[in-house]
């Protein structure tokens, strides 16, 4: 008779977020601030371990990671044989049920295993033969659940993994239709940790298109986990315990905070924009949090002190053209010259931003918006007189100027 997985009373998994180039450290950060302190960070993942109740957590409250996947194994497969030969003796029996559907992808980057279909077949039937001996038969239906596979060859080591998110972190469920560029939840969730705002703090986004940043922010200053309004692919597991899930959404429930103290400022001259902000808003259950009117980026003003202006203006490739994006710039220039006090974040993939808005960042950041190389450019103002110190790692710039530093 065939067996169900045994996972022994809670195991301790090795675990990987994953995360896109430029938000490895805010990844690292958000693990940290949730009590998971040994992080091994490297380009695109950051190692941690945890059992079934960690990746519950961490699938509902990590912010800026990609997945969460668990890594079976990782060794080096300089040619087939010890590609498949360490395979087979990795613990598949104990992740996989007997009609798992586990199809494998994978890649291959500065490895002498180069064909990345032979690399998937390898892992592939190295798999089946592990399974093969608890469950011995000629061939596996693969009629059950899903556990995708991967297996990443980086010079000449190979990891596998099992993905246990399904749709991508960044799908949190609230926003059903984006604008014409929008920016991933993830990277949004991401430009907020890089600055200095805070729930104390008037945050603004001038060019909100489908309102991204700010509701990222509203569920960052309310300390909702982003992940609540969305399930996820591991719950469905035959081994994972359905009570770890709905305890961890329990918690995470009660540790909703009531609104920021400032509201949080969008823009947008596109009546549809302002709209979709607005919808997507209500669908994150942070409607109130938030206001949003259409305005033209040449008639922004504010009597607001030390805020943060957060923000994604069109750039070329991918909306209007150069010369209306210039004068966009200019214009950002010429209205945010006066807000001395506020700190100033501006990401696009335009590489003369620098140049119309008329003042060179203090720091810039390269950062991957999908496939679009972008820069984070970065014009920190004076701390605000009241404000308690601020993160050590953030505090390495100068007492009077909020400089970036630390991620
Ligand atoms: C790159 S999109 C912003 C995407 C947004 N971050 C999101 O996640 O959906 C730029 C936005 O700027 C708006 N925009 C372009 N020119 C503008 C202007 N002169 N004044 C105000 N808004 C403008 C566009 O309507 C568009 O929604």
């Amino acid at each position: 008779m065939d067996e169900a997985p045994t996972i022994s009373a809670m195991p301790l998994f090795d675990l990987i977020a994953t995360a896109t180039f430029g938000l490895e450290n805010v990844v690292a950060r958000e693990l940290s601030d949730l009590g998971y302190q040994d992080t091994v960070v490297s380009d695109g993942r950051v190692l941690f371990s945890g059992t079934e109740h960690d990746i519950a957590r961490c699938s509902l409250w990590l912010r800026s990671a990609d997945r969460l996947l668990i890594r079976v194994g990782e060794f080096p497969a300089p040619d087939f044989g010890a590609l498949f030969d360490q395979t087979m003796e990795l613990p598949w029996n104990e992740l996989l049920p007997v009609d798992a559907r586990f199809p494998v992808s994978g890649r291959s980057v500065r490895s002498q295993l180069k064909s990345v279909p032979r690399v998937q077949a390898a892992v592939k039937k190295a798999i089946v033969e592990n399974l093969k001996r608890r469950h011995p038969r000629f061939r596996f239906e693969e009629s059950g659940r899903l556990y995708p596979i991967e297996i990443s060859l980086l010079k000449d080591v190979a990891t596998l993994t099992v993905d246990t998110t399904g749709p991508g972190l960044h799908r949190r469920g609230y926003r059903k239709t984006a604008g014409r560029a929008p920016l991933r939840e993830t990277m949004a969730a991401g430009l907020v940790q890089l600055s200095y705002w805070n729930r104390e703090r008037p945050l603004m986004d001038p060019f909100c298109g489908s309102g991204t940043i700010l509701i990222e922010a509203a569920l960052l200053g309310r300390r909702i986990a982003p992940g609540l309004g969305r399930s996820f692919l591991c719950e469905d597991w035959e081994w994972m315990d359905r009570r770890v899930f709905r305890e961890a959404r329990e918690a995470a429930r009660a540790e909703r905070l009531p609104g920021p103290v400032e509201p949080l400022l969008g823009y947008d001259h596109d009546p549809a924009a302002v709209r979709l902000t607005e919808r997507n808003a209500t669908q994150a259950g942070v409607a109130a949090d938030i206001r949003v009117r259409r305005q033209e980026i040449s008639d922004l003003t504010t009597r607001k002190e030390y805020g943060c202006i957060i923000t994604n203006p069109p750039w070329g490739e991918r909306l209007g053209d150069n010369a209306e994006i210039e004068a966009v710039y200019r214009e950002m220039g010429r209205v945010f010259e006066p807000l001395t006090t506020w700190s100033i974040y501006v990401l696009t993939a335009c590489r003369w931003f620098e140049k119309q808005f008329g003042r060179r960042a203090a720091r810039r950041r390269k950062l991957y918006n999908g496939r679009l190389e972008c820069q984070y450019y970065q014009y920190p103002g004076p701390r605000p007189p009241d404000s308690r110190p601020a993160a050590p790692e953030q505090a390495a710039g100068s007492a009077d100027s909020e400089k970036a530093g630390g991620l």
